[in-house]
């Protein structure tokens, strides 16, 4: 797939997924790893696979309490907020955002800075997107089950992400 990096950021993974559960696995390696102040921005048009990423890594999170919940779309609500003991995941999906002050009422820029934040349609976040944050492109494949996904962010992840990065 043709994509470029943006100035900064480092390309970090680049694989084609062939199946929604290989999206899932990939989503819980990499849950695995986000703590208090990660935040996840997800890129991709309709039908990607952006809430499909989500909610595998949520309930990835959420079962490593012991938990299993529902994790409903937050295209209506705009965010949806899960408590995991000793921190809070945010989900949000900005695709219905009126404007970039509807972010700072939401609370989302605190929550950047206190939560796990997995963001879809993260391009409405405009100039308040964290510098810090790791980017997620989902892109079709050659067939309805396949997916390319590229992980792209500050340098510093790649320590960080090398569990995930080393099973590929
Ligand atoms: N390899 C794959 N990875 C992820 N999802 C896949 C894959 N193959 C098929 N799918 C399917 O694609 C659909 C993706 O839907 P999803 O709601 O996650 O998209 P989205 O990017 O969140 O779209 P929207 O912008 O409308 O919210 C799901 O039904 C999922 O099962
Ligand atoms: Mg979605």
């Amino acid at each position: 797939m043709e994509s470029c990096v943006l100035p900064g950021l480092s390309r970090l993974l680049s694989l084609n997924s062939s199946s929604p559960d290989a999206t899932a696995a990939l989503a819980a390696r990499l849950g695995r790893l986000l703590a208090a102040g990660d935040t996840l921005l997800l890129h991709g048009s309709v039908g990607a696979g952006k809430s499909h990423f989500c909610r595998a890594l949520i309930q990835s999170r959420l079962a490593a309490l012991g938990r299993m919940e529902d994790v409903p779309s937050p295209s209506f609500t705009l965010v949806q907020t899960y408590d995991l003991g000793d921190l809070e995941l945010w989900h949000a999906d900005l695709y219905r955002l009126g404007d970039t002050q509807e972010v700072v009422e939401l609370g989302l820029e605190d929550a950047f800075a206190t939560a796990i934040c997995l963001v879809e349609w993260a391009e409405r976040l405009g100039t308040l997107a964290p510098k810090d944050a790791l980017r997620l492109t989902l892109a079709p494949g050659r067939h309805a089950d396949e997916r390319y996904l590229t992980l792209d962010g500050p340098p510093q992840w790649c320590a960080r992400l090398a569990p995930v990065l080393s099973e590929h």
